[in-house]
């Protein structure tokens, strides 16, 4: 099966670009390398042994997106290409709603010019609002999201569902991804933030790597074990199995949307996070309690039942793996 990627060389994208090769999948990338970049091809190749085509346009040139379904026999999408940082949606609303849905309802359009209709699309948990309930579960439905990424989000969840209702032969994933971290194994791939990362990880492996001072923790007066924010983190190659799953379950189902949480079902507390990612890799991150960041909840992790029992995937990395991994491919870019 062909598969297109967009945002394929991004940190989610990369990670499940290898695992869709490694199960034998021909793979096509679009990316504009706004947040990634061309050298992720070449890490690719060496972690797999296989080419993937990589196109960097934008998904916002339509005619550019439809020469890429011209020129290549595209069966199925996944749909990662998007801007996601929360604190700048906040500030530039307009960026974000013209990048992230008018790029997706390109690719749908053309998707559907050339009848293309297995679509995985990239979520997120933060579309479940606050419901009130910390273990989140898909039948919870849309709350009231706190950023225009957030909403961004919800409203392309809902733009898939109208779809599928004015076209029953659609067969869409909606996955909803908890908090990624970690790196591949091999640390050729992982997260590569630009300038100061808004994610407890990446700041993590800044103050460890010694490019920035201090982590400012947001808060340990939060109603939790040791007043630090719970969090369901889940290694970015078990989420990136989830997609390939995902997919599985397309090719294997009747048409429809489907939702899934892709999350570990447990949470961990930022201070268990900075423990743990001193213990593992021997190096100390300075830290300091700092007031609490607007728009945090307290705790939210996943219900992922629903994943396990119909696409027949589980986290199965360790919070140590994701800090040991983390830490490896940091070291891997600043040697
Ligand atoms: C985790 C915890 C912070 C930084 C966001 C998005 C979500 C998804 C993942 C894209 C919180 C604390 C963080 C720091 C800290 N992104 N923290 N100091 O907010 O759970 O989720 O990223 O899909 O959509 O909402 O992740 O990593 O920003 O924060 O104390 O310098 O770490 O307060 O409790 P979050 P995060």
């Amino acid at each position: 099966m062909k598969v297109l990627v967009t945002g394929g060389l991004g940190f989610i994208g990369s990670h499940t670009v290898v695992e869709l090769l490694e199960k034998d999948y021909d793979v096509i990338v679009i990316d504009n390398l706004y947040n990634s970049e061309l050298a992720v091809k070449d890490k690719i190749k060496q972690i797999t042994g296989k080419e993937v085509k990589v196109y960097t346009d934008d998904l916002l040139d339509k005619q550019a997106v439809d020469k890429i379904f011209v020129e290549n026999d595209i069966d199925e999408v996944i749909h990662f290409a998007g801007y996601k940082a929360v604190g700048e949606s906040v500030r530039k609303p307009l960026m974000y709603y013209h990048n992230n849905l008018m790029s997706t309802i390109n690719l749908l359009e053309v998707m559907k010019e050339h009848n293309v209709k297995k679509f995985v699309f990239s979520s997120s948990a933060t579309i479940y609002g606050d419901p009130g309930n910390p273990k989140y579960v898909e039948t919870m439905g849309r709350g009231k999201t706190t950023s225009p990424y957030g909403t961004t989000k919800c409203m392309i969840e809902q733009i898939l569902e109208d779809l599928y209702v004015s076209d029953n032969e659609w067969s869409i994933s909606l996955l909803r991804y908890f908090n990624p971290i970690g790196a591949h194994e091999s640390g050729l791939i992982g997260e590569k933030p630009n300038g100061i990362p808004n994610n407890l990880m990446p700041y993590i492996l800044k103050v460890a790597s010694g490019e920035l001072e201090i982590l400012n923790i947001f808060g340990n007066d939060y109603n939790t074990p040791d007043g630090t924010c719970i969090r369901d983190y889940i290694h970015v190659v078990d989420l990136a199995k989830g997609h390939v799953c995902a997919l599985d379950k397309l090719e294997n189902s009747a048409s429809g949307v489907y939702v899934y949480n892709l999350g570990s079902g447990k949470g961990y507390s930022v201070l268990e996070i900075v423990n743990t990612f001193e213990r593992v890799n021997g190096v100390k991150v300075n830290h300091q309690i700092a007031p609490r960041r607007a728009g945090d909840l307290a705790e939210f992790f996943a219900d992922p039942t629903k994943a396990l029992n119909e696409l027949k995937w589980k986290t199965e990395k360790t919070l140590e793996d994701m800090c040991r991994d983390s830490w490896n491919f940091m070291k891997k870019e600043i040697e």
